[in-house]
């Protein structure tokens, strides 16, 4: 993770992003410090990445890299804006062992694609080039399974999908295309399927460890749908970051330790 201490709407690259409205960066870092906390009161370890002047979407870490195991794909971002946030992660993740493949196409690490046990999910449409496909075939020597996203406002496969196990996923079909709907019902007979107005909180920008899932307080339907189905949601608030498009997920770049990467989501 990487605190917000510049956190700011400067520029507009989602159609969540307004420079013309105000963020209260005090309030991100105080919701960000409790993401954190939450993290840690549920065992995990939280490695921080300093957080650099002049890249205020450094606090969505997730876009950073792929991470699975000791190997990564770096992450080659779609704007100049946030390019310089790739060599932050690299020489992290290259500084605690994990072998760094440099991405030819553009990607944006685990905003758009996700593990899924044994086979990655990817998202493209806005951001990430499906040209990365093979690259991420070819670092982690796992099935991808392509999928198109086609509502400028779930621009990362993170804002319109969450994966819960290897076996369940939450997400919002009408982001998706026809044919990528059809895969997801085929891979994933048991799917919760997000309301419209969980989605637009960027309630599906969640993060689970098989057990908890971590999620914005305000998509409360999706948190009972969860619970339904046997998980324990952990609401918290990131409504400050839902101003740039972000949210529980983007600020969080899972590690996927080698030993549970096969069976970990
Ligand atoms: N403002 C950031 C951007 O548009 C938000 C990134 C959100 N990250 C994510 N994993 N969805 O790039």
């Amino acid at each position: 993770m990487c605190r917000p201490e510049h956190f700011a709407v400067h520029y507009s690259i989602n159609v969540w992003m307004d420079p013309a409205r105000p963020v209260d960066r005090d309030r991100a870092l105080a919701q960000w410090d409790e993401l954190r906390a939450t993290y840690e009161r549920l065992g995990h370890r939280v490695h921080l990445l300093d957080p650099r002047p002049g890249l205020p979407d450094m606090v969505f870490a997730a876009n950073g890299a792929f991470v699975v195991g000791d190997r990564a794909l770096g992450a080659r971002f779609r704007e100049l804006v946030r390019a310089g946030e790739a060599p932050a992660h690299r020489a992290w993740l290259e500084g605690v062992g994990i072998g760094v493949t440099e991405p030819v196409a553009v990607n944006e690490g685990e905003g758009d694609f996700a593990w899924a046990g044994g086979r990655i999910l990817a998202g493209a449409g806005f951001r990430s080039d499906p040209a990365a496909h093979a690259e991420l075939a070819a670092v982690f020597g796992v099935p991808v399974v392509p999928l198109e996203l086609v509502d400028p406002r779930f621009y990362h496969l993170d804002t319109a999908l969450a994966v819960l196990d290897r076996h369940t996923i939450a997400y919002f079909p009408p982001a998706f295309a026809p044919a990528s709907q059809e895969i997801l019902r085929t891979l994933f007979p048991q799917a919760i399927v997000a309301t419209e107005a969980d989605a637009l909180v960027l309630g599906l920008n969640a993060v689970s460890d098989g057990r908890h899932v971590v999620l914005a307080a305000q998509a409360s339907a999706l948190a009972d749908a969860v619970a339904r189905a046997g998980f324990e949601p952990v609401p918290v608030d990131v409504s400050e970051l839902l101003k740039s498009g972000g949210g529980v997920k983007c600020a969080t770049l899972e590690l996927h330790a080698p030993s549970i990467a096969e069976e970990h989501p």
